[in-house]
């Protein structure tokens, strides 16, 4: 694989490999060790868990990390992003992790550096895709529950603005995912779905699930119109206690981060027994090892 892009890039097989690969890293903790590499981070958004998580999966890897502080590189002055990426590989920088608030900017990078040897590594793009994310989603599924096929996975909130939500979609349909309900209120569901269905109702949405995947509400992603009272979203949407009572027992709660508290989430479900997104977090690093191992 020389580039990690989308998860509908990816064939069964591949998936399939990366997180086989990602539990034996976290299993055995023999790393791999890659002495003469080097990767870069392009972050135009920010980030606490990505960017972090590829910079300590590519340290244990023994790459050397560069973190581009973008407000201070020369695209600042107007250098394109290809250019910099393509001065940073004349220096013998080979892993670019780029995240952007363009969509599908890390696909249309690869397809004008095609001839150049290097990897573009998708650390999400505007609304389109978290690829990593996914991978590490289902890596922390998998591994309370692996029968994929008897699941259900609700997806609550914010879907049509969630990369997050639409490569869960994606990696779902592959897999193999029994059931998969985006429940969304009217103006926050999608226009395109990729697996599963969409649902108004968080109490049929969260009726017998096995886990319950919260997102957060993205302020910043809203246009005028599609801004919504965020009491009466908590009201209805909010994934409080006893919201979680409706799905099964001992559904897995889940949250890809940054969570706004007491909004989307209550913290006696983010913090209760139940809750699996610090397991996310640590699982994050060895989904991002295996996918630069897997890269040549
Ligand atoms: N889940 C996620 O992408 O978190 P960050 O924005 O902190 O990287």
């Amino acid at each position: 694989m020389k580039h990690f892009l989308d998860i509908s890039q990816l064939s069964v097989t591949q998936i399939e490999g990366l997180l086989s690969k990602a539990f034996e890293l976290k299993k055995t903790r023999h790393f791999p060790s890659y002495p003469h590499r080097v990767l870069a981070h392009f972050f135009y958004e920010n980030s606490t868990r990505t960017r972090v998580s590829f910079e300590l999966a590519a340290l244990n890897l023994d790459i050397k990390v560069i973190n581009l502080e973008m407000q201070h590189s020369s695209e600042a002055k107007g250098e394109h992003l290809e250019d910099s990426v393509k001065n940073l590989a004349a220096m013998g920088i080979q892993y670019f992790v780029i995240r952007h608030s363009q969509n599908y900017i890390q696909e249309q990078l690869a397809e004008r550096l095609q001839d150049e040897a290097l990897h573009l590594i998708n650390a999400g793009d505007g609304t389109h895709a978290h690829p990593s994310q996914a991978l590490l989603d289902m890596m922390t599924i998998i591994e309370q529950k692996p029968k994929l096929s008897h699941l259900k996975v609700a997806i609550v909130g914010n879907v049509k603005h969630s990369r997050v939500a639409n490569s869960f979609q994606l990696i779902s349909a592959k897999m193999g995912l029994g059931e998969l309900v985006l429940v969304a209120p009217e103006i926050w569901q999608p226009e395109k779905v990729h697996y599963g269905r969409v649902s108004s109702s968080l109490e049929e949405g969260l009726d017998g699930a096995d886990v319950v995947m919260c997102l957060r509400v993205q302020r910043e992603r809203l246009q005028q119109s599609e801004h919504l009272n965020l009491d009466e979203y908590r009201a209805h949407y909010a994934l409080t206690k006893q919201a979680l009572a409706l799905a099964k027992p001992d559904a897995m709660v889940m949250h890809p981060g940054p969570m706004n508290r007491g909004i989307e989430i209550d913290s006696d479900v983010a913090d209760g027994s139940q809750s699996f997104i610090l397991t996310q977090v640590q699982n994050g690093i060895f989904a991002r090892m295996a996918i630069l191992d897997s890269l040549d």
